[in-house]
């Protein structure tokens, strides 16, 4: 797919492995950027990991693109699909070919390929201070929805002790209760979430890439909540741990989840992470009050925008997702 932009020739197409220097590259400079002219901070934002994009790529092979220009890549896009739920996140452009149009024909081709891939219900998340960003989004037909929190806390020894609570039999990682029964159990509780999605794809690269443990609550025999902890750095350097999924049915108590929590956090601190980061949806508020007890302070906020379907708000499960790349 070609398009004639300021009498450039943008060529689009699917990334390939010999992309991921220059994607890291065009990342840590779009960033850069951005943090310099929107928030006055002048650094060098790390370059996404290897391990990142590989991940992506092996996921949704034909949903990560680029926009090249001389041959050389200048935008990329990466979709993620979650069963009828499909997003796009990170896209990025270097800053010296912005403004050109290549943001909106990466974002085109994402949307065209997300429904392709049969999803009911596509958006994004962004920064809701960033202007250019929500007017693009705007201007493309994407409509504000709720806000996601980012909440964080520092890990410290107090966590590790409650790192054996996965020996106790209320917590089993996912070699303990088996892939199958694993991933039978994910699709369950995402669809008691929210009716289309499936967080199996995720949990299934992200146990096969070796990004983190996801973890199993356990309750009379029955599986009644699961979390999918990344410890791996997902940009260079990095020592932050994440909890990128998490869902407790109903029928899970608070101390239960308190337990996936623990033992989330003793998963984090095994692999000497320092930082545990948590991304939320506010359509599943219980989760912020959860949160807070646990010491998370509140450390920022996106905006999610839809550019299909709606999200009613569900207070029956507690549950952890983001859409940020
Ligand atoms: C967001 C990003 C990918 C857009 O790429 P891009 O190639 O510049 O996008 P386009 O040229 O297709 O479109 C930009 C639009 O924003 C408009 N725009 C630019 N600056 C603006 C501003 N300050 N306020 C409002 N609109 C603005 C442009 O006029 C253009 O719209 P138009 O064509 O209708 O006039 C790019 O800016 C980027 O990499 N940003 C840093 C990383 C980032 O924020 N990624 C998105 C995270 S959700």
């Amino acid at each position: 797919m070609r398009l004639f932009s300021r009498k450039m020739t943008v060529s689009v197409r699917t990334m390939r492995a010999d992309d991921i220097e220059e994607v890291r590259s065009v990342g840590q400079s779009a960033w850069s950027d951005l943090y310099s002219k929107e928030f006055r901070q002048n650094f060098q934002v790390p370059k996404r990991s290897r391990k990142n994009i590989e991940f992506y790529m092996d996921k949704e092979p034909e949903g990560c693109i680029v926009a090249e220009v001389d041959g050389r890549v200048v935008g990329d896009i990466f979709c993620h699909v979650w069963g009828k739920v499909g997003w796009f996140g990170p896209v990025e452009v270097m800053p010296n070919f912005q403004n050109s149009g290549i943001g909106k024909q990466l974002i085109s081709v994402a949307l065209s390929y997300l429904q392709s891939k049969g999803c009911e219900i596509i958006g994004l998340e962004t920064m809701p201070e960033t202007l250019k960003n929500v007017v693009l989004y705007s201007n493309l037909g994407f409509a504000p929805d709720r806000v996601t929190y980012l909440m964080e806390k520092p890990l410290t020894g107090r966590d590790r002790n409650v790192s054996d609570l996965h020996t106790t039999g209320k917590v089993l990682n996912y070699g303990e209760l088996g892939a199958e029964k694993a991933l039978s159990s994910v699709r369950l509780l995402s669809e008691l979430s929210l009716h289309g999605l499936d967080y199996s794809n995720e949990v299934y690269y992200s146990m096969k890439h070796g990004t983190g443990e996801t973890l199993f609550l356990l309750r009379d025999e029955s599986v009644v909540g699961f979390s999918l902890v990344y410890t791996y750095s997902t940009s260079d350097g990095s020592t932050n741990a994440s909890i990128r999924l998490l869902v407790a049915s109903p029928s899970a108590g608070s101390g239960d989840i308190n337990n996936l929590m623990s033992a989330s956090e003793g998963v984090a601190l095994e692999e000497d992470r320092d930082r545990m980061n948590i991304r939320f949806y506010t359509g599943n508020y219980r989760t912020f009050d959860i949160l807070r007890k646990r010491g998370y302070a509140l450390k920022g906020t996106n905006i999610r925008m839809l550019h299909r379907g709606n999200i009613p708000a569900n207070n029956e499960v507690v549950e952890i997702d983001s859409w940020a790349g």
